[in-house]
């Protein structure tokens, strides 16, 4: 029986941002973005949860909110039954260990004046901060040792290692204080095709090692591929379709996520996948009526521009958010 760690339900977040047009009179009239715009998505304890969109999705934003680092305009964020999302700073404490987070950007992620061993001690000394420090340090050596980091290292600054070494460093990190819920924003993406294998296998195999529930935000389809035990498609602050990874890559049902797949030429693409998306990744605008991928997606009909799809099952476990699919159309 899956049991439901995190269950995000109606999110919303919106940011306000100077208009784009540069004439003074429009940068004075602020504009709302609607980054994470009423999303839902359940995660599972143990699974691999991949979320894929495009850049500028809103997929930092909803990393952010998950691990408490701002708060939701509306919605809600529960872990293990109980709301996280409006706690108070010292009621999340409690959370703060439970779940970590591992950034995209290795090097400005860690603390250019802090050796790797205060980075990895740090986080220890303050959970913790009756233990004795040398307990902390030797789970340090353990760890790097468990990350693939010859403890020889130890002493050295982010400058003095390399872009995969500070990757692994930084899921150490995330690692020193137990975690049961890690959460990875791009965490191969400013990595070299070579290096990103091997810390895709070093995040499974420590996963399977201390029974990890994962949520991985990732801009490429095509790098989750081997590592997602569900993908989740994100388009415009919504999830537009969830299933397993067969699931996914074997019947993308969703015009977006079927235009993903053609995009990416390492995927192989179903034969009935005939969906090219037309324009380009619009700038986000303010709500506005239907579905937000109407003026890309060439099969969009009436109910498309008047009403914004809802998740609905398709088949066991995999639901889609599109008025065609939904009817029955196709
Ligand atoms: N702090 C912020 N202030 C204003 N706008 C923001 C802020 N953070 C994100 N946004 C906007 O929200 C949208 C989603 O951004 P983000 O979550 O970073 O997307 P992704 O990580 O998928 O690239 C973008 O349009 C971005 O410009
Ligand atoms: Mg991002």
């Amino acid at each position: 029986m899956r049991q439901t760690l995190v269950d995000i339900s109606n999110l919303h977040k919106a940011y306000s941002a100077p208009h784009e047009n540069s004439a003074l009179w429009f940068r004075q009239q602020r504009s709302h973005i609607n980054a994470i715009d009423g999303l839902d998505l359940a995660i599972y304890k143990g699974e691999t949860l991949c979320v894929v969109g495009e850049s500028g999705c809103g997929k930092s934003t909803l990393a952010r909110l998950v691990m408490g680092i701002e708060q939701p305009d509306a919605g809600s964020i529960g872990y293990e039954g109980r709301a996280i999302s409006h706690l108070s700073s010292k009621a999340r404490q409690a959370y703060r260990q439970r779940m970590q987070i591992v950034f995209q950007d290795p090097y400005t992620a860690l603390n250019p004046r802090l050796t790797v061993m205060h980075v990895l001690v740090e986080p220890v000394m303050y959970h913790h901060p009756q233990l004795d420090r040398s307990i902390a340090i030797e789970q340090a050596l353990a760890q790097l040792a468990a990350v693939g980091i010859d403890p020889s290292l130890a002493q050295r600054f982010p400058h003095q290692l390399s872009g995969g070494q500070r990757q692994r460093v930084n899921i150490a990190r995330a690692l020193m204080v137990q975690p049961e819920f890690v959460v990875a924003d791009e965490p191969l993406s400013a990595l070299d095709v070579s290096i990103q294998a091997q810390i895709l296998n070093l995040l499974a195999q420590l996963q399977q090692q201390k029974q990890l529930t994962y949520l991985i935000f990732s801009h490429n389809l095509a790098a989750v591929e081997h590592m997602a035990d569900r993908v989740a498609v994100m388009y415009e602050g919504k999830i537009c379709e969830i299933a397993s990874r067969e699931q996914i890559f074997n019947d993308p049902q969703h015009p977006y996520t079927q235009a993903l797949m053609a995009a990416s030429p390492q995927i192989h693409t179903p034969p009935n996948n005939n969906h090219k998306l037309v324009g380009d990744v619009p700038n986000r605008i303010p709500s506005r009526l239907g579905c937000s991928l109407q003026d890309r997606c060439p099969r969009a009909f009436e109910a498309c521009r008047h009403q914004s799809p809802q998740l609905q099952e398709v088949v066991a476990d995999h639901q889609v958010a599109c008025h065609e699919i939904n009817q029955g159309w196709r």
